[in-house]
């Protein structure tokens, strides 16, 4: 068993770092909102630190799982960051979705200090992290990966390690460019349903196994129906991951104008004043009663 830190009780971090004490290891946890870190500890039985730098020390893994580029670089390198506790050829692992730029400039960081750094990103949204079945992409060092993995799979059930540096979260990227238009279309399609004046239970039941099916008509249409989204993977985050995906985008050469079109929409989503609900809060703006 390791000696562990996690840094970021959120949504995602929150279950992540209780199926690491589960599994038996030493968590110390920081978090911003500190009265978040000390009902952690006192539900999990771990330990709360002060700062990042504090939650670091001694461990053999740090995890990170914040918000964004600025928030990653403010818990690694910024004051009281954790790449000053920690110790020589420690791994720190960041599960947040950030740009590819942020995490190679860390990699960089984080050799010229004797640590080691990957971008590891994950998938399957809140369900995925209470369950401990998430999917996570990564990049960096081979061999520090596979010294992570079995740690990891505390919370992730599908590991796969992409390449260098950056290559974790590139994969993100696709992942997010895949999603941009399906949740879009499934909005389309529910709001047209009701319109209808259809049994949309009865219409899930005929089509969700062909090819209109998906994760999203699986996992989002019921609450969709219902008009509940106070859960799962914020608007403002999906706006921040279509950002990182159309600047690398620009970088590649590469047109998305199915991305562009749903960022705005999104865009409208958040001055509905809905920016912290679940993204399926798309449907939102089609049906507004
Ligand atoms: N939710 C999902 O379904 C999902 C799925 C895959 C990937 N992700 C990605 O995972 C990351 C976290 O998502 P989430 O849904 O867990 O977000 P969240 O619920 O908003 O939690 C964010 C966490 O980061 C902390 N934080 C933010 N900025 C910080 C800063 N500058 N310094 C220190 N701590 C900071 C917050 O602290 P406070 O408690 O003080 O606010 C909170 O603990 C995001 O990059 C998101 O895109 C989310």
């Amino acid at each position: 068993m390791a000696k562990v830190s996690f840094i970021g009780l959120g949504t995602m971090g929150w279950p992540m770092a209780s199926h690491l004490a589960k599994a038996g290891h030493t968590v110390t946890v920081f978090n911003r909102t500190a009265s978040k870190a000390q009902k952690w500890a006192a539900e999990n039985g771990g330990s709360a630190a002060a700062t990042p730098c504090d939650a670091a020390v001694d461990s053999d893994f740090v995890f990170t799982c914040v918000g964004n580029d600025d928030d990653l670089r403010q818990v690694t390198t910024g004051p009281d960051g954790a790449f000053y506790g920690m110790k020589k050829d420690a791994v720190l692992v960041d599960h947040t979705t950030v740009s590819a730029t942020v995490v190679r400039e860390l990699y960089a960081e984080a050799k010229k200090r004797e640590l080691n750094f990957l971008d590891a990103p994950v998938s399957g949204g809140q369900a995925g992290a209470e369950k401990g079945s998430l999917t996570l992409m990564a990049g960096g060092d081979e061999e520090i990966f596979r010294r992570t993995e079995p740690v990891m799979q505390a919370y992730a059930t599908t590991l796969q390690f992409m390449g260098p540096s950056g290559s974790g979260q590139l994969t993100k990227m696709v992942n997010q460019i895949c999603i941009a238009g399906i949740v879009e279309s499934l909005s389309e399609a529910l709001a047209f349903g009701l319109a209808a004046k259809l049994d949309m239970q009865k219409v899930l039941a005929a089509i969700a196994g062909g090819a209109a099916g998906s994760w999203q008509m699986a996992n989002r249409s019921q609450t969709m129906i219902e008009d509940k989204f106070d859960f799962g993977f914020a608007v403002d985050w999906m706006r921040k991951d279509f950002g990182i995906c159309m600047d690398e985008a620009k970088r590649l050469g590469v047109s998305l104008p199915v991305c562009a079109l749903v960022d705005q929409l999104y865009a409208e989503v958040q001055k509905m004043g809905l920016g912290r609900q679940d993204t399926s809060t798309l449907i939102k703006r089609l049906r507004r009663n």
